[in-house]
């Protein structure tokens, strides 16, 4: 099998493809020939040493792949070699060869590429949760959402267009607001040329938003909680503030750790506020929630609701590239390794 190593903490010229023997699947296992894999920004930041749940060093990441199921572990009736499936795993994804839990390989339904299959596990289960579970959106609700353009962020946007009347603001690089609004979005907000929170302030009147989804963390944490309105909800799923171009940065770890907000349940109570934490990486052994919320985005893809948008693929030999794609903010959707 080939693998993409992070061989040590840096920038993307640190990964490396490695050969070895094929894994045989364990049991309650099944073995998966990968035909695509997604590539994530906690991936990105696991190759900085950014992400405290990555494996030591060297390693290889990736939660989610689409392949062709090639081999059962002992105790395993299915799904059966042969059929091509969706596989959620805790890293090892970007490689060409995979090893899952029979229950962690789902089949993908027909219709569905194998770039599609790929790009919707981690994207669409993260939005959907946040959305439905966590943050329960209502008909009519605002929604903010930042990284608008990436993979979680445009799947944020198709589910909202599923829900009637809800308003979305998305920010993103002014080069990715045509997309946006393609994929639904009242209002692109080009935070590299104003202060999104005024500007979200200024489009609602002074009266804020129903629910921030916030991946920035640090102070951006800060600006979308004091957005809110009353009953609002604030859900916080990730601190990509700490990436910068090259690798880890003592300095900016810093300022952004001093800027993390302290909530005080009284005031959350005087102010009608929710604020809730979401790491799906935490909840991929939580097989019977997750199946439900996968049926849930099986059904919304059967009947063309939801449809990934992949922003470009690179074989595993091009990880470096595919990781300066995302890092240096050139992607608008999913991003993909392709064995
Ligand atoms: N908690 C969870 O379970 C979970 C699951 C999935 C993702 N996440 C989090 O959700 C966020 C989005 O992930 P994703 O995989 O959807 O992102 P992605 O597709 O990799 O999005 C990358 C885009 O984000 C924007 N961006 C903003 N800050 C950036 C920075 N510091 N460095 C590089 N790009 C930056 C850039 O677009 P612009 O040009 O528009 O700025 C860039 O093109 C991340 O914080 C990730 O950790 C959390």
């Amino acid at each position: 099998m080939r693998a993409v190593f992070i061989t040590r903490p840096g920038g993307p010229e640190v990964l490396e493809v490695r050969e070895s023997a094929d894994p045989k699947p364990r049991s309650g296992e099944v073995r998966v020939r990968v035909r695509a894999a997604g590539l994530n920004f906690a991936e990105v930041m696991a190759r900085q040493g950014l992400y405290p749940d990555a494996p030591r060093f060297p390693c290889v990441v990736g939660y989610e792949a689409s392949g062709v199921v090639d081999a059962l572990g002992p105790g395993v009736s299915g799904p059966a070699p042969g059929t091509r499936v969706m596989a959620m795993t805790r890293f090892g994804a970007h490689a060409d060869v995979l090893c899952v839990p029979a229950a962690q390989a789902i089949p993908m339904p027909e219709g569905m590429g194998f770039e599609e299959a790929a790009a919707i596990p981690v994207n669409y289960l993260t939005a959907w949760h946040m959305l439905f579970r966590v943050a329960a959106l209502r008909p009519g609700d605002r929604v903010l959402v930042h990284m608008a353009a990436g993979g979680v962020g445009i799947a944020v946007l198709q589910l909202c267009r599923t829900v009637e009347g809800v308003l979305t603001f998305g920010t993103a690089s002014a080069s990715k607001h045509p997309v946006l609004r393609e994929e639904g979005c009242a209002y692109p907000i080009d935070y590299r040329a104003r202060d999104w929170a005024d500007e979200v302030r200024r489009l609602t009147g002074g009266e804020g938003v129903d629910l921030v989804l916030d991946p920035l963390g640090g102070g951006d944490t800060r600006k979308g909680y004091a957005l809110l309105r009353e009953a609002g909800r604030l859900v916080c799923y990730g601190f990509a503030n700490l990436s910068g171009e090259g690798g880890r940065s003592y300095l900016r770890l810093a300022t952004q750790m001093v800027r993390v907000p302290l909530f005080n349940p009284i005031s959350l109570m005087n102010q009608n506020r929710a604020v809730a934490g979401v790491n799906m990486g935490h909840l991929w052994h939580r097989q019977e929630l997750l199946s439900a919320e996968f049926a849930e985005l099986m059904a919304l893809y059967a009947r063309g609701a939801i449809r990934p948008r992949i922003a470009a693929t690179f074989p595993l030999e091009r990880a470096a590239d595919a990781h300066r794609c995302i890092q240096e903010r050139q992607n608008v959707g999913k991003v993909l390794l392709v064995p």
